[in-house]
């Protein structure tokens, strides 16, 4: 069984006519994006925005038409993956790198659904590392201050140099034991100058559909 596939395309049914998507990144919601594609060719009618470059490719490959901020009122609802999913439904996102527009997007829409399976559901965050994306001046201060949160931050690299965002910063992978306080790390770490967005999504899933014990689809709520 394909359980990013079966999670990915469950979403879909809560997309309709006329809708503006919000599209997110990653292995899951490729099957999302996938799916409202062949649906867009049997004739739905829907609008998509992507959450970084990737997605972009893979939305206009499979034909679903892109509108920009400017010709919107609004976001319906945004689909999109996590790395890690609490029992509260705050998540941990950014391993594909894509924090930052995911959350503008997931913060925008009125709907907000995840699509995870089961090895993403944790008890508490903390495990994954969490992707903090920071601008490139400073990056060596910003990480230092990072790191006196109680954390070991790795400035994630991509064949031998620092890994770059969409929006051209780096990304500092930090090691927490435990995220006990997710709201209130998110918002330190986003106190500190340097830093632009952390990958903690607390308190913006409504919806989160993952596998029950029997493999059978659930909806988190
Ligand atoms: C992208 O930056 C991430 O937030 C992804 O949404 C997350 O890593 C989940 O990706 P997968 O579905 O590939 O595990």
């Amino acid at each position: 069984m394909n359980e990013k596939k079966v999670v990915g395309e469950k979403a879909v049914e809560f997309i309709k006519d006329g809708m503006v998507v919000g599209l997110g990144t990653g292995s899951t919601v490729y099957y999302t994006i996938i799916k409202l594609g062949q649906l867009v060719k049997e004739g739905l009618l829907i609008q998509g925005i992507p959450t970084s470059v990737q997605t972009e490719e893979l939305a206009k490959k499979v034909g679903i038409p892109l509108v920009h901020f400017k010709e919107i009122e609004q976001i319906d609802v945004a689909i999109d993956g996590a790395d890690e999913v609490d029992t509260h439904l705050n998540l941990i996102k950014g391993g594909g790198g894509a924090l930052l527009r995911e959350k503008i997007i997931a913060k925008a829409a009125k709907t907000f659904i995840v699509v995870a399976t089961p090895s993403k559901m944790v008890e508490t965050l903390g495990a994954f590392r969490l992707p903090v994306e920071v601008v490139p001046f400073g990056a060596e201060l910003t990480e230092k201050h990072i790191r006196e949160l109680g954390c070991d931050p790795y400035l994630r690299q991509l064949e031998g140099t620092p890994y770059k965002t969409d929006n051209g910063n780096y990304i500092i992978d930090c090691v927490f034991s435990e995220i006990s306080e997710a709201k209130r790390l998110e918002e330190k770490l986003n106190m500190l100058p340097g830093v632009v967005e952390n990958g903690l999504f607390v308190g913006m899933s409504d919806i989160v559909i993952s596998l029950d014990q029997n493999k059978d689809v659930m909806l988190i709520k």
